[in-house]
């Protein structure tokens, strides 16, 4: 089998989307038109030249102003069920998606039309697709710690729907520490966590997330290569980082995809997984982001199946799941 069709022919788990980076900009076109909301773009080909970014945060203000048009519970389902579809395409039997409800929820959008949709989503996947999935609630983290606790409570009523909390958005200015309490608050009713870490801010950010947010993963991680020391500690706990190559790319985290440290962190033994992050802004799905860093760093075999272990094992799913994905992957190769 060649590179590619085993890339095709691997189960992979996707640990790090935000469903509102799936948004396409035909669907965005067709929810808007439907919503009778006005958008600045004349067409689906005006939407795209409109992706311009070059850090972080302008593709922040992008992504943002592109969620405007949500509005309806069937919205969020459209979106969800959009992403699901290329989640079958390229073989993603399980995924740990990532939303933002304050987004939602501070344009007058109630918390339960944006989780009643993508849960039914969700649901329709199990059973069609027969792909499973976990939601995390993300914290922006421009916003307030205050704010991120009156997101909580509003979800702590349908905690059972969640398998944990996030914390997204700006990272620079924004350290975790903002964010201690209400993350020991989410972890005291249950629910797992994860924080973005290491993308744009520093090692140091990766530190607090680790040490004050009690972190399951880290998600990108990427600049933690700069501090020797957190390397070993990574290595030393089998630390999840939830890896975005195309994203670090078209966000300038790498000038270019030969360049991304990812190959060298899993030679290191740090337990990196490979993840889409936004991939209707990024250039591709999972598959397009395990073709580009195969391309560039010459993955070998033995490099793809470890990549696609790892992505079962920083899963939230029992260990008889991820038993079953382990074997099927050792029977593949
Ligand atoms: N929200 C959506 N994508 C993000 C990213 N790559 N980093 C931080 N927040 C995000
Ligand atoms: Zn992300």
């Amino acid at each position: 089998m060649d590179r590619t069709a085993l890339i095709r022919a691997l189960p992979k788990a996707e640990l790090h989307v935000h469903i509102e980076g799936t948004f396409e900009p035909e669907l965005m076109f067709a929810i808007a038109q439907r919503n009778q909301i006005e958008i600045p773009y004349k067409s689906v080909e005006e939407v795209k030249q409109a992706y311009h970014f070059h850090n972080l945060q302008s593709f922040l203000d992008i992504y943002y102003a592109g969620a405007h048009v949500l509005i309806q519970e069937q919205d969020f389902y459209d979106l969800a069920w959009a992403y699901f579809e290329k989640c079958h395409a390229d073989h993603v039997v399980h995924t740990e998606i990532f939303f933002d409800p304050q987004t939602h929820t501070d344009r007058g959008v109630a918390f339960e039309t944006v989780l009643n949709g993508l849960k039914r989503a969700c649901d329709d996947a199990k059973a069609r697709l027969d792909i499973s999935s976990h939601l995390i609630l993300c914290f922006l983290r421009h916003l307030s710690e205050e704010a991120a606790f009156a997101t909580l409570e509003q979800a702590l009523p349908y905690k059972d729907q969640i398998i944990g909390v996030g914390l997204d958005s700006s990272e620079v200015g924004h350290p975790p520490s903002g964010f201690e309490r209400v993350f020991a608050r989410a972890r005291a009713e249950g629910l797992l966590v994860v924080a973005h870490a290491g993308e744009e801010g520093p090692a140091e950010y990766v530190w607090e997330a680790l040490d004050l947010l009690k972190v399951n993963r880290i998600d990108h991680g990427v600049r933690s290569e700069e501090d020797p020391e957190l390397m070993q500690r990574l290595i030393a706990e089998k630390m999840p980082l939830t890896v975005c190559p195309l994203s670090n790319l078209k966000l300038r985290v790498v000038d270019d995809m030969a360049q991304h440290n990812i190959q060298r962190l899993l030679q290191q033994g740090v337990h990196v997984t490979v993840n889409s992050d936004d991939p209707s802004y990024f250039g591709g799905y999972m598959n397009d982001n395990f073709f580009a860093i195969a391309d560039a760093l010459d993955l070998s075999t033995d490099e793809l199946k470890q990549l696609v272990k790892n992505s079962f094992e920083a899963s939230f799913i029992s260990d008889a799941e991820k038993q079953k994905w382990i074997r099927q992957i050792d029977a593949i190769v």
